[in-house]
């Protein structure tokens, strides 16, 4: 069981909270978390990194509930968005401009324009058509935009899946390595951009501290030669996230050795190397807490059937993601064979399939491991269910963080006899 889930008579807890006690009055599906296993992962990367100049920036997607990202600020994370809808989060949840950088492969005129407003900590660039109209942007407004440029690395990373890497050549990511030289020094003749430093990310889910190595090694040499040209002065490494924990089908990332990778760039001088941990801080703090509705034998197999589906939980459609299921009222050994199914019509709605689970009833709850991160960020509407609820654990309290979404909400930016306009 992960960090801040235990049993008690049987009972799964999260921290000092019965799950069921929480079904029971939130109602079910509900995303539930940890706040203490999110301090915990937190502290245990603070102490890996210690003495380093290293700054955490957690990354928004993977849980952007602002609860979520009010714990982190108190606990001295800055973040990294993708989007003017997380820049709005991230300053609802109180960080100030200097605690974000802006990451992300399409950012519209108007999103940068915003995230220059607010002064940001960078705008991480990712091609030179973003950096010719962030410099129109900026100009237009009278500021000098910070600039980091998003290198594309051409460094290789084992992932469970293919969707989530990031860093080799041709993929959408980054300014390729060959290209990023003359980008340096065009930005040296521009006005209104300001070059501070370099960054890569290299993929999500890593389990080997090697590829963040050779990203180091990557950044640290085009660093050198963008100074040894007299072409900037940069101040800012920034080894995006991806590590890789324990609970889920990537292997857990060796602190120690990751913390090693990093000192590569720290030993340049003058530099703050910022990182972007999204998973590593939230995803085994959450558990998706689901009622099993109905039981069905077809062709030879076990259905079990839960009131959680692929618009709640999308990982185990889009990535084959292994999540483990465990029963929250019984820690019996499993003797079930099942296929774990939700309600959304698509074949692809399941959560596992022939997986030895508690021997569950309709009307038992069971739960989702390692699901606190890129779970409710990536939930939808399909089939117009209503996305669900999400839940806060703090020791011996919890809190609704997220209202269950209504029927009313599904149709309330949404008309049935249109205005219509005239061309
Ligand atoms: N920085 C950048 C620029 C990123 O694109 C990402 C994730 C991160 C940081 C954080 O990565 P993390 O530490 O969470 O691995 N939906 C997928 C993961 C997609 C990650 C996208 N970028 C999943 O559920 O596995």
């Amino acid at each position: 069981m992960p960090a801040g889930y235990t049993r008690r008579d049987g009972a799964l807890f999260c921290d000092g909270v019965a799950l069921d006690t929480i079904a029971d009055r939130v109602g079910t599906p509900v995303y539930v978390y940890s706040a203490n296993t999110i301090r915990n992962q937190y502290q245990r990367l603070a102490a890996a990194v210690e003495g380093l100049p290293v700054h955490v920036h957690y990354s928004v997607k993977a849980n952007s509930s602002l609860a979520i990202l009010a714990l982190l600020r108190s606990l001295g994370a800055g973040v990294d968005i993708v989007s003017g809808g997380e820049l709005h989060r991230a300053l609802e949840a109180g960080f100030a401009g200097s605690d974000i950088v802006f990451s992300g492969v399409g950012k519209t005129p108007a999103e940068l324009e915003r995230a220059v407003r607010a002064g940001v900590r960078s705008i991480n660039v990712e091609s030179e058509g973003e950096l010719a109209v962030l410099q129109d942007v900026a100009h237009r407004i009278g500021v000098v935009a910070p600039v980091v440029l998003r290198v594309n690395p051409d460094v290789a990373v084992d992932t469970p899946h293919p969707y989530t890497r990031t860093g080799e050549r041709g993929m959408k990511f980054g300014i390729p390595l060959d290209r990023v030289i003359a980008v340096a020094r065009a930005m040296s003749h521009m006005t209104d951009v300001k070059l501070i430093g370099l960054a890569s990310h290299l993929g999500s889910q890593i389990g080997d501290a090697t590829p963040y190595a050779l990203a180091a090694k990557a950044l640290v040499q085009l660093k050198r030669e963008i100074e040894g040209e007299n072409l900037a002065q940069l101040t800012t490494l920034d080894l995006g996230g991806g590590l890789g924990v324990t609970d889920d089908d990537g292997s857990s990332l060796d602190l120690s050795a990751y913390a090693d990778a990093l000192r590569i760039a720290a030993a340049e001088p003058g530099v703050e190397i910022l990182i972007e941990p999204g998973r590593f801080l939230v995803a085994e703090s959450g558990v998706l807490v689901t009622r099993v509705l109905y039981r069905k034998h077809s062709g030879g197999k076990e259905i079990v059937i839960t009131d959680a589906g692929m618009n709640d939980f999308i990982r185990p459609s889009l990535y084959a993601s292994h999540h483990a299921i465990d029963s929250a009222s019984s820690d019996a050994e499993p003797t079930l064979r099942a296929n774990i199914v939700g309600p959304v019509c698509e074949s692809g709605d399941f959560f596992a399939n022939n997986r030895l689970i508690a021997d569950v009833a309709p009307g038992d709850l069971l739960v989702l491991r390692a699901t606190g991160a890129y779970g409710y960020s990536m939930a939808s509407n399909y089939n117009s269910r209503p996305r669900p609820a999400e839940v806060l654990v703090d020791g011996s309290r919890f809190a609704v963080i997220t209202e269950r979404e209504s029927d009313a909400d599904l149709t309330r930016r949404e008309t049935f006899a249109p205005d219509w306009i005239e061309d």
